[in-house]
């Protein structure tokens, strides 16, 4: 299988359209498009296709032309961005050439030339002729509206997207790129505006399989399928619940995971075992997006080994699984930072199983009564430890006016100590990484109070705080230097963690 490429417009898509450019000084690479690059360049082979009839038109020299287009090329290479090739038509159309866009000469060069595979490639570009190309070679077509890209709109023949600039071009390429990955069995992280998700395809039973592995999660442990729209509620469940469409009407896309009764066709491997399935539409534009296209289910935990912190960044989810999952999607840090909510509607009421991104408030108001809440152990997930979401170091959750004390003791024994006061749920998980990171033994916690994200967090911390396999939990109260657990017990920090 040859390799996805991206052939790209020069003029008004690159660089701003100055009209039959002469002089290299004169190039200006058009916002965003360096990054925009950069995000494409690891999954695509890149190529330049432009069309330069001044030199047809006697307004420029072929010389000039190549200038231009290398000076492109070394800004490019120098910012980390090959290009495989150069294409320049230098013909007018009335010239009858084969190369002017949108004849399909230049991608079929690059077919023979260099091994791409048209069908999974895109042409971006700000003139109907690049979508036009796109389709004449059974690519996709992105077609952008800076440069001429406004003005010629209305000429458009062909079906293709059309985006504001190459940099939202490059989130509908990646969203697609995913798509198709997940479709082939792969594992994909994405963002979400609560945490990133390791994701795969959730009626494909090799894929999840591999999932649960690379997690190190326990076989039991369900999984949240994430879907495009509370549309495929009633593929994924038995569509029976009333409540369920009135609280995805109101909360979806958002951080709510509904839990329903499986329909027949959702795999057991993906519930661990159970008759019910956590369904949930995220609030992130690029999993939206990757989601439309790949149209199903992606079945999805927390992209992080079993049992530990979860990512709210990219850099995150790369650091902790490294080369098992197959393609990252960069969505930037996560807003909510910290997961879901999780209501379970396959009862009898409706109970909170996890409080998260929204709130026991937001969900009465709309079911007018109370909500009932478990918890944790509450959550039908056999074998799930207390500990959950902790970092490397010992977390100690500690009362505001004890923290000085408490502080100062830990380190008269010697103790890396990291103090975190009041965290925000967006910034959570970033700082216990950051203790982590920083080599931390102990966390001293201040929690928030338990309003509103509050009682999330302080769920998170309570968690994290809890016992773990091998080691005496220190929880809310014990585990302080004065109960006799020094940090002389912390040299089982490397297998503390629950993975
Ligand atoms: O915000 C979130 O929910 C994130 C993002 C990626 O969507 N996902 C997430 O997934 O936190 P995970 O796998 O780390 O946690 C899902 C929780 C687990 O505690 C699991 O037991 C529970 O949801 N769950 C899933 N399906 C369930 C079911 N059918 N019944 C009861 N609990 C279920
Ligand atoms: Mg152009």
């Amino acid at each position: 299988m040859g390799s996805p490429a991206i052939f790209l417009d020069r003029d008004g898509t690159l660089i701003e359209d100055r009209g039959h450019l002469k002089d290299p000084s004169e190039v200006a690479f058009l916002p965003g498009v360096l990054s925009a690059l950069r995000r494409l360049k690891d999954q695509f082979v890149l190529f330049l296709i432009t069309n330069q009839n001044g030199v047809a038109l006697g307004k420029i020299e072929l010389e000039d032309a190549h200038r231009v287009n290398d000076h492109v090329a070394r800004r490019l290479n120098e910012a980390g961005i090959p290009l495989r090739a150069i294409y320049c038509c230098p013909h007018q159309r009335s010239d009858g050439c084969l190369c002017i866009k949108p004849n399909p000469y230049f991608p079929r060069k690059a077919e023979k030339e260099h091994g791409v595979d048209l069908g999974r490639s895109f042409v971006v570009g700000d003139h109907p002729s690049d979508v036009e190309l796109a389709a004449n070679v059974g690519a996709r077509g992105l077609y952008v509206l800076s440069g001429h890209g406004q003005k010629h709109r209305h000429e458009l023949k062909v079906a293709c997207q059309v985006v504001p600039g190459l940099a939202e071009a490059a989130e509908a390429i990646l969203a697609a790129r995913a798509a198709e990955l997940l479709r082939a069995g792969k594992l994909v992280a994405f963002p979400t505006e609560t945490v990133y998700g390791l994701g795969a395809d959730a009626m494909n039973e090799d894929a999840v399989r591999r999932l649960f592995e690379v997690k190190g999660r326990p076989v039991g442990h369900p999984l949240i399928v994430h879907l495009a729209g509370a549309g495929a509620i009633g593929r994924w469940s038995d569509g029976r619940s009333e409540l369920a469409g009135k609280l995805a009407e109101r909360f979806w896309p958002g951080p709510l995971t509904l839990i329903l009764r499986k329909s027949p066709a959702v795999s057991l491997r993906v519930t661990g075992g159970q008759d019910t399935v956590g369904l949930r539409v995220p609030a992130h534009p690029l999993a939206l997006a990757m989601l439309g296209e790949f149209g199903g289910g992606v079945a999805a935990p927390s992209a992080n080994r079993f049992g530990r912190v979860s990512p709210t960044t990219a850099l995150h989810v790369r650091n902790d699984l490294g080369s098992d999952v197959d393609f990252v999607l960069d969505g930037g840090p996560c807003t909510v930072g910290v997961e879901s909510t999780i209501l379970d509607l396959s009862g009898n009421a409706p109970e909170i199983l996890r409080p998260g991104g929204v709130t026991p408030e937001e969900i009465e108001a709309v079911i007018g009564r109370p909500v009932g809440r478990r918890g944790a152990s509450a959550v039908r997930a056999p074998g799930q430890f207390e500990s959950h979401y902790a970092p490397r170091a010992r977390v100690i959750v500690v009362e505001p006016d004890d923290l000085a004390a408490q502080a100062s003791e830990w380190r008269s024994k010697g103790a890396q100590v990291f103090v975190v006061e009041r965290p925000e749920a967006q910034s959570l998980y970033a700082q216990l990484r950051e203790a982590d990171a920083a080599g931390a033994e102990v966390i001293l916690v201040v929690a928030p109070s338990e309003t509103g994200l509050g009682l999330a967090v302080a769920d998170r911390l309570r968690k994290a705080a809890g016992p773990r396999p091998g080691r005496e939990g220190p929880g809310r109260s014990a585990g302080s230097p004065g109960s006799g657990e020094g940090p002389k017990t912390l040299n089982d920090r490397e297998n503390g963690g629950v993975a």
